[in-house]
């Protein structure tokens, strides 16, 4: 059984996300079916959570709209890049609330959850409990000032909203309140012995359970980690209107927490698929047999390594997963993917822009997958990958085999004598011989870099046996030599066609009609594949290069895409806490005019100003000498805070303050008071 990340219904793909979960999942899936293990593959729209509900308040729409736009703009992604789930579905139907409510009663029952009514933030004027993305604040484990109410993206630490230092709402940017309301915790720390032992050791109710020295060292470490450090209390239920309804009475107005429901969404969408293929939805999800694997991205570890076993575990009756192959982040262009800077490369835009190119990427992804570390992108090693490697190794072999293959022998696998062959055709045979198994136990190992390194090897060695052997100078002299030069090519160039399938299907597949294999096994793959008197067909080129202009063109798109961002939507500042009208009584704001202004000897950032306050004549030192010149400041009107205790500011007292706007780019503008306003004129 295998499962990739549900994505968020609330954006596009993009090419983080592909690398991530959805590229390994399919590389895997492909080549297990090809081996002909019994595999289904399942995913679907994750539908829930402030995700949705955030975006849908930013596009003013209903959450339903929001999700409904992208369950589909997502599905369409993965179809065009061939990603092949068995069965792609969405947690915002009947079904999935019908099977989660459920799951959750059934737990309810158990026991497995505390019931308490406590204090819990909330926004007073959006009127809404904050928790998970509605609050942010400082990270109290690595200090990232982007932690949200249940997550630190940044070190992917779960979080309550309880802990953030110095939370706010954004929804407002307010400090929230307390008010009580009643949630459903899970008690985590009950559950540290056994997942201690389950992650350290792959052992689970005192039985062996999986290989833990497969699991990838950041994966069992970041758990490690977390489990030595006290597994907190966490609530499984929130106070909002989307989500899966908590199936309890009294409950209005509650929802299962997202993180709860979401995975649960693996099991409806092995049931949907299992009613359609009239099959069994248990013998994936309920037999010891099944191996039960989750492709995702590392910001989910802790969700599928720790709180989903403890869900499935206090259910019962459901297998644990015996591996988690998460992978890290890929960057773009030497900065962060970001949804929200459109600092992204989108799939359905680059499947618009590159038609027929959805192998290109796909191989580019592979190649460079962060499958321990975070990797990264460029659309500069886009073009060298597919320049050097697909067009100048793989398409320029495959099309050099069968373009001989017909000038010399008509199209016909030429015949062979095996004791024609010498030592170099025997090691390139040698080689083919071992391929599908070092490839196999690559996919199974969840090292897919390697493992199409290793496919592509072929053809590299395809490549150089053939630029060496030169078949057409022994065709003239030898014909014999030819004969097995061409028929060893060929044997190459079908096993890339087998062997690179996981990884280039649509390349596969054209090579295969090519070479005249019809739906290979993984077994077919071997050193005498093509049968002598085999007739080959033409191949249109595979890979066209690209040239310098395409990607350049794409690096400008980012660009102007980050410079449409920075104009658009500066970043405010959160709203300060709120004042009395007494408390803004105290200040004493007044019109002033700058009569002097000189720079402070020795600091780069004041000016010595002198204002006419109606009352005086004051000296006003003010931090804008990097903004303004002396020159520019006098005669103008400013808005003075007269009343501010004076203060000495390297040996001259300063007092008072002028108020200034900072714009979006940081620079700074007066606070000017409409013509008519005269030195004197008190603000109020
Ligand atoms: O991080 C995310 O994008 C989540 N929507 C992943 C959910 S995976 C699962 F458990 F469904
Ligand atoms: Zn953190």
């Amino acid at each position: 059984m295998m499962t990739s990340a549900l994505p968020y219904a609330n954006g596009q793909i993009h090419i983080g996300h592909v690398a991530g979960a959805y590229l390994p999942g399919d590389i895997r899936a492909r080549f297990e079916r090809m081996a002909g293990s019994d595999v289904v593959w399942v995913c679907g729209s994750d539908e829930h959570g402030a995700a949705i509900t955030l975006r849908a308040k930013k596009a003013q729409v209903t959450p339903r709209e929001i999700v409904d736009r992208y369950h589909e703009e997502m599905q369409q992604a993965f179809e065009g890049l061939d990603i092949s789930f068995d069965h792609y579905s969405r947690t915002s139907s009947e079904r999935h609330h019908d099977v989660a409510q459920n799951f959750f009663l059934t737990l309810l029952e158990k026991g497995s959850f505390e019931v308490k009514t406590e204090a819990q933030f909330y926004d007073p004027k959006a009127k809404q409990f904050l928790a998970d993305r509605y609050i942010t604040g400082t990270c109290p484990k690595c200090q990232d000032d982007g932690a949200y109410g249940d997550q630190c993206e940044k070190c992917g630490s779960a979080l309550s909203p309880t802990e953030l230092i110095d939370p706010k709402s954004t929804l407002s940017g307010a400090k929230p309140e307390l008010k009580d309301t009643t949630l459903w915790y899970l008690p985590m720390g009950r559950h540290e012995r056994w997942l201690k032992e389950y992650i350290e050791k792959g052992i689970f109710e005192g039985q062996p359970h999986h290989d833990a020295s497969a699991w990838k060292a950041h994966v069992s470490g970041q758990c490690r980690s977390w489990i030595d450090s006290g597994l907190q209390s966490r609530a499984m239920t929130r106070d909002l209107d989307w989500g899966v309804p908590v199936p309890v009475e009294g409950a209005e107005g509650k929802v299962l927490y997202v993180w709860l429901d979401a995975p649960i969404g693996y099991i409806t969408s092995t049931m949907e698929w299992a009613e359609q293929n009239d099959a069994r939805w248990q013998d994936w999800w309920k037999t010891d047999e099944t191996e039960l694997i989750h492709f995702i991205g590392k910001d989910n570890i802790v969700f599928h390594c720790l709180i989903f076993p403890i869900l499935l575990r206090e259910h019962g009756g459901y297998i644990l997963p015996t591996n988690v192959p998460a992978n890290a982040f890929m960057n773009l262009e030497g900065d962060k993917i970001s949804t929200s800077r459109n600092w992204a490369v989108w799939v359905n835009d680059f499947l618009q822009e590159f038609p027929g190119k959805s192998d290109e990427l796909r191989y580019v992804l592979a190649s460079i997958m962060p499958e321990q570390k975070d990797s990264e992108f460029t659309w500069a090693d886009y073009r060298e990958r597919v320049n050097n490697e697909l067009a100048d190794v793989l398409g320029n072999f495959v099309n050099r085999v069968l373009v001989l293959t017909r000038k010399y022998y008509d199209g016909n696998v030429p015949a062979i004598n095996a004791a024609d062959l010498n030592n170099t055709d025997h090691a390139v045979l040698e080689t083919l011989s071992e391929a599908p198994s070092q490839i196999a136990d690559l996919v199974r190992r969840n090292r897919f870099r390697d493992a199409l390194q290793a496919a592509m090897g072929i053809a590299r060695l395809g490549n150089k046996y053939m630029t060496e052997q030169e078949p057409w100078k022994a065709y003239k002299a030898n014909p014999t030599r030819a004969a097995v030069i061409l028929n060893t090519c060929i044997q190459v160039a079908a096993n890339c066609a087998v062997l690179l399938e996981p990884f280039l299907p649509k390349s596969a597949a054209k090579l295969q009609s090519a070479f005249g294999i019809e739906n290979p096994t993984w077994a077919d793959a071997a050193p005498d594949m093509i049968q002598v008197g085999s007739i080959l067909s033409e191949l249109p080129i595979l890979f066209e290069k690209v040239e310098a202009e395409v990607v350049d063109a794409q690096v400008s798109k980012l660009e102007s895409a980050r410079a449409a961002t920075n104009v658009a939507r500066p970043e405010f500042k959160p709203q300060k806490d709120t004042m009395t009208f007494e408390d803004f009584q105290k200040l004493d704001l007044r019109v002033g005019e700058v009569i002097a202004c000189e720079r402070v000897p020795k600091a780069d950032r004041l000016l010595n100003l002198t204002i006419r306050s109606g009352l005086d004549e004051r000296t006003v030192l003010s931090g804008i000498a990097e903004h303004f010149a002396p020159e520019d400041v006098v005669g103008r009107r400013v808005t003075l805070l007269a009343n501010l205790a004076p203060r000495k500011i390297r040996g001259i007292e300063s007092q008072g303050m002028i108020l200034m706007a900072e714009t979006a780019d940081g620079s700074l503008r007066f606070v000017t008071p409409e013509e008519g306003a005269e030195a004197g004129d008190v603000i109020s």
